[in-house]
């Protein structure tokens, strides 16, 4: 099915053959730009050059151009359908998928969706303030453009609330747009997402560790027996990718100019240099890589057993796994503390799947870390980044009671205290990142504390006028 942009909501749905639900979503969409408006981008521009989705198939699903923000086209993609798509895993393994909600299964399904949902206009207002210090027309363009695939993510959502789950869907769509990031009496639901994201260096690493977090939880989804949810998924990690592109080269991109500064002056200290020092970049590092862990829940946990045995949430790539797919007879292996040491459990396969997802999401950030070792090693400077340890500074899970350091030595409450400051970023760290940020909006010009990127979008180059403003 093509996608429709002479609707009022763009969809590959056929909105126009329910007039019940299009009617539902026509009196959401208020609400959502109202939301935009006042949560979305604070700077003011003229347009932006955007990507907008024009097929969800393989090829030419993008089209790109100048476009007022406020009149985006956020509309409701889903994958093309595979008539003969059957469950891959769980006791009904085999069976064909469902296009409706199973009764049973109706509160759990609504839960997973309002959690995924919640986490989408969260990043938004994170990052709401952000370009006002963009360090270049690229940057910016990149940044609006995460910005409006989130709300894009946030409407793929709202879209399944409404369409199979009633009055309530109905409900917690509305409160998708009542609950803000950081707000006292009404925060997001999950930790991560109500953290600031105050600086260009925290984008970076937000949108390299916490969106891949997203990555994996939409992985897990796609894989649902509930196949609406599964191909609006499969659609909105075409999307992901290229927030993951922003994270990963951004990060690139400090690295590359914090070596280049270090040579230059041959000193580790580049913050009078108007650098960002490795060991304040580490620090980053450490801080966006253990909030993003927790993202994850407990390592054992019998909702996410329950969510696969019925079918609900699968594994990453469920499909590559050479087992039986329904683990009733599988083990796997948890880190924890026991009697004062590091050990690990054999504990039953099931109950051990977010643990499963956490081991593939850290493979995945190592990689990033090889990448940008790499930089370094090309930028001719000795000192290489890492990844903490998985129990580093945790507050969810078998550690959080207990303390470790980022190489994984279990210490007092006291010696961690004490060492906070070499392994998180202090106020001072902070306050100099925040210090660098200063926008810099002429075509072609970067700040000074970033390299600039290797490519611009869409085979444009990187002096391209990707924003025009009023
Ligand atoms: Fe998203
Ligand atoms: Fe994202």
């Amino acid at each position: 099915m093509p996608i429709d942009y002479s609707e009022k909501i763009p969809n590959n749905v056929d909105l126009a053959g329910d007039r019940k639900l299009q009617r539902a979503l026509e009196s959401w969409q208020p609400n959502f730009l109202n939301w935009w408006k006042t949560m979305g981008p604070a700077v003011p521009t003229e347009d932006v050059y955007l990507r907008t989705a024009v097929a969800v198939g393989r090829e030419g699903w993008a089209h790109f151009d100048h476009v007022a923000m406020e009149e985006y086209r956020w509309g409701v993609f889903l994958a093309e359908r595979n008539a003969d798509r059957r469950i891959a895993f769980g006791e009904q393994k085999g069976e064909p998928v469902w296009q409706q909600v199973p009764g049973e299964y109706r509160a759990d399904l609504q839960r997973l969706i309002v959690i995924q949902g919640d986490t989408e206009p969260a990043s938004v207002e994170q990052q709401r303030r952000l370009g006002e210090t963009a360090p270049s027309l690229y940057d910016l363009r990149n940044l609006f453009q995460v910005n409006v695939e989130e709300g894009r993510h946030l409407w793929a959502m709202v879209y399944l609330l409404h369409a199979f789950f009633g009055r309530n869907g109905r409900e917690e769509a509305e409160a998708l747009l009542q609950r803000n990031s950081g707000d006292l009496d009404s925060p997001r639901i999950l930790g991560a997402f109500n953290e600031e994201t105050p600086d260009w260096l925290s984008f970076y690493m937000f949108t390299y560790f916490t969106d891949r977090d997203g990555k994996y939880q939409l992985g897990t989804l796609k894989e649902s027996a509930f196949d609406p949810l599964s191909r609006t998924c499969e659609f909105m990690l075409k999307e992901e990718a290229h927030h993951m592109f922003v994270g990963t080269t951004g990060v690139d991109r400090v690295v590359a100019r914090s070596a280049e500064l270090m040579r230059e002056h041959d000193t580790e200290d580049i913050a009078p240099h108007g650098g960002i020092p490795l060991d304040v970049i580490q620090k980053y590092i450490n801080f966006h890589y253990s909030v993003s862990l927790d993202l994850f829940g407990s390592e054992q946990s019998t909702n996410a057993a329950n969510y696969f045995t019925a079918g609900l949430k699968g594994r990453w790539q469920e499909e590559r796994r050479k087992d039986d797919h329904v683990l009733t007879e599988d083990s796997a292996h948890i880190q924890l503390v026991r009697d004062g040491e590091l050990t690990s459990d054999e504990v039953p396969a099931l109950l051990a799947l977010n643990n499963d997802l956490r081991t593939e999401y850290i493979s995945d950030c190592q990689s990033g870390l090889k990448r940008w070792n790499r930089v370094l090693e090309q930028g001719g400077v000795d000192q290489r980044l890492t990844l903490p340890h998985v129990g580093f500074n945790r507050d969810v899970g078998l550690f959080s009671e207990h303390h470790i350091t980022p190489k994984g030595d279990l210490v007092g409450a006291d010696a961690w205290e004490a060492n906070r400051d070499r392994w998180l970023p202090t106020e001072a760290d902070k306050t100099h990142v925040r210090s660098l940020m200063r926008p810099v909006y002429e075509p072609g010009k970067i700040a000074g504390w970033i390299a600039p990127p290797s490519h611009g979008i869409n085979d444009k180059p990187f002096e391209y006028e990707y924003v025009h403003f009023p």
